[in-house]
């Protein structure tokens, strides 16, 4: 029987795609205030504003394209069951070719109206649709004649895919983390869910804050950091 992979990836993963990271020296949030544009009380203050950032980040994706590590990361499926959890908004794992992403923040190429997907429908994504790499203004309406805004999680409001990366965290024989800070609460918590039993790698070329002795820690950049992983598992 195959064994089960969980893959929790961020922002790191995307790096040698072009997308730039939101920490690091030169990354968005040096250039952006994320409780302006990334933000539920930004939106409110703000909706054009977060309107046209989610524009650019889509824009900056359409001319991305999937990197080796996120091929890495999908032909893992030939072996093993993958689960990917990302932080990521981007759809390089999709492209890549993987079957089973959970996008624990959202995604970009996603919109739906401001109304819907909360607490009250019970973050049903029934009015979740694709617009591609296309732009979003204020004023442009849902069919329900609703301000649409991305289809993205911002601070301050409910992770609601937290509950499923948890369980799949949870049934990982190998737990395998790249490219994140696990700055952000409560996907920074996730590996704490592992398996006592399940190994745990990470791909970072920086010290990230992993508070767990079995961690075998490849300090390199994804795309070579998971070619080593892939000759590890393979051994
Ligand atoms: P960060 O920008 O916080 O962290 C990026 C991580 O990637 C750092 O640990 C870097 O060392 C590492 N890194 C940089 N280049 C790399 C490379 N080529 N290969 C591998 N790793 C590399 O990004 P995230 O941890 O993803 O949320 O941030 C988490 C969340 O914060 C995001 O999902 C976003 C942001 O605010 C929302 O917008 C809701």
């Amino acid at each position: 029987m195959k064994k089960r992979i969980a893959v929790l990836t961020g922002a790191g993963v995307s790096a040698e795609s072009g997308l730039g990271t939101y920490r690091d020296n030169g990354g968005l949030w040096d250039n952006y205030d994320p409780m302006e544009v990334a933000s539920i009380q930004g939106w409110y203050r703000n909706r054009s504003k977060v309107l046209e950032f989610y524009n650019m980040q889509r824009a900056k994706l359409a001319d991305a394209r999937p990197n080796a590590a996120h091929i890495a990361i999908a032909e893992l499926e030939k072996d093993f069951i993958v689960d990917v959890i990302t932080q990521n908004v981007d759809n390089l794992h999709e492209r890549a070719g993987s079957t089973h992403v959970v996008h624990l923040h959202g995604e970009a190429t996603k919109v739906r109206p401001e109304n819907c997907c909360n607490d009250d429908d019970g973050f049903s994504e029934k009015t979740v649709f694709d617009i591609g790499y296309g732009e979003v203004h204020l004023g442009d309406k849902a069919p329900n004649g609703v301000q649409l805004r991305p289809h993205i999680v911002f601070f301050g409001e409910a992770v609601p895919k937290l509950e499923e990366a948890i369980e799949l965290v949870a049934k990982a024989d190998i737990l395998l983390i790249v490219g994140t800070s696990l700055s952000v609460y409560p996907a920074a918590g996730l590996y704490r869910y592992a398996r006592a039993d399940a190994p745990v790698y990470l791909i970072d070329p920086a010290d990230v804050p992993l508070f767990d002795n079995r961690i075998v820690h490849i300090r390199k950049v994804a795309t070579e950091g998971m070619a080593e992983f892939v000759a590890t598992v393979r051994a």
